[in-house]
């Protein structure tokens, strides 16, 4: 639905040299690491019969089938056929695509789209510096969520329902008012959205509680989200920042994987304790991921519908979502996803 775009596609280090399925948006890939250490995306279906190269092995630079064992170049190019008498030259149709890679933030990016756009046209991945070198290593998560990528993605920039859902997992006041979010100013860009406001927590529950040790009245939270699939969150208390880049792979119209990479700038010197910490947070992160999970799949339509907002009846604290849907209908292929598909009830007749 989103063409001409870097879509990051998996965490760095889960690739080597052995072949690592990917399926997105329905179609399947496989990524390997060559000789050089270089990340190589190419179609999963060997071009002779169609079997799958992630069950084969890579030799050097090359990615061999497992059935015939065709071999094929990191551009796709089949260079070697077994079965051939040697000497017989290789047909050219005998190739898959190979797709444009990119490795940065610990996180693998595959360009989607035509590959006959040069490439200084293509958008950019988006900016993270502070992710590029960090001062201690990053911890990783994993969620599978049973919806597609548009409810997801929303779930991770949408701001009313956090103190409203996870109250157990974030902490809350006994003040209904606390679940009030003030109006907020949403930036807009090319391919991106940003949006900051106060957290209304006082009384916080889990790491932050234990790192605080009293409420900060300044704690802030921002959102980011940038095309096609990546949300950014941060949680700042005062000095102490914990940040999250999030990268939604599409595998189909049921299916999201959300995958993060995390950073915290805080007990980086203490390392049983920031063990501990890093533990605990990962628990934290799950419980508020399955408690997600839970309510985005039950969610109608499955697309979110950013052809016409007025489907559902989004309201002032749903800002992020109604800038997000605009970005999304700017740069939409119509003709790859049908328009968002409509409840069971209202297509019927
Ligand atoms: S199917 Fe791959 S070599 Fe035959
Ligand atoms: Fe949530």
């Amino acid at each position: 639905m989103l063409e001409n775009f870097w879509y990051a596609v998996e965490l760095s280090h889960e690739v080597g040299t052995r072949p690592t399925p990917l399926r997105l948006l329905g179609k399947d890939y496989v990524l390997y690491r060559n000789s050089q250490g270089q990340i190589v995306a190419l179609d999963n279906q060997c071009a002779h019969r169609g079997a799958s190269l992630a069950l084969g092995w890579v030799e050097g630079n090359c990615l061999r089938c497992p059935y015939h064992g065709w071999s094929y170049e990191t551009d796709g190019q089949c260079s070697h056929i077994p079965a051939d008498a040697a000497g017989t030259s290789i047909p050219k149709r005998a190739r898959v695509q190979s797709y444009p890679v990119q490795e940065k933030y610990g996180l693998v990016w595959v360009f989607i789209g035509s590959l006959d756009l040069p490439a200084d046209r293509r958008p950019p991945i988006p900016d993270f510096p502070q992710f590029e070198a960090p001062v201690r290593p990053a911890t990783y998560s994993r969620h599978e969520f049973a919806a597609h990528f548009t409810r997801t993605m929303e779930n991770a920039i949408d701001t009313s329902h956090a103190l409203f859902m996870h109250k157990g997992a974030i902490g809350a006041s006994n003040a209904p008012q606390n679940t009030e979010i003030d109006d907020y100013e949403v930036t807009v860009s090319d391919y991106e959205l940003a949006a900051s406001l106060p957290i209304k927590v006082n009384r916080l529950n889990g790491v932050m509680r234990f790192v605080l040790q009293q409420d900060d009245p300044e704690a802030h939270k921002s959102y980011r989200f940038a095309l096609p699939n990546v949300t950014y969150s941060a949680v700042q208390f005062g000095r102490y920042k914990i940040e999250s880049i999030m990268v939604h792979i599409p595998v189909d119209d049921e299916t999201t994987v959300v995958k993060s990479v995390n950073l915290r700038n805080f007990l980086n010197q203490v390392p049983g304790l920031g063990h501990w910490l890093d533990g605990n947070t990962a628990q934290v992160g799950n419980k508020i991921m399955q408690e997600d999970d839970v309510v985005v799949k039950t969610q109608v339509p499955q697309v979110a519908p950013y052809g016409d907002m007025r489907q559902e009846l989004l309201v002032a604290s749903d800002a992020t979502l109604i800038a997000y849907r605009k970005l999304l209908k700017r740069y939409s292929v119509p003709s790859v996803l049908p328009e968002a598909v409509l409840p069971a009830q209202q297509t019927a007749g």
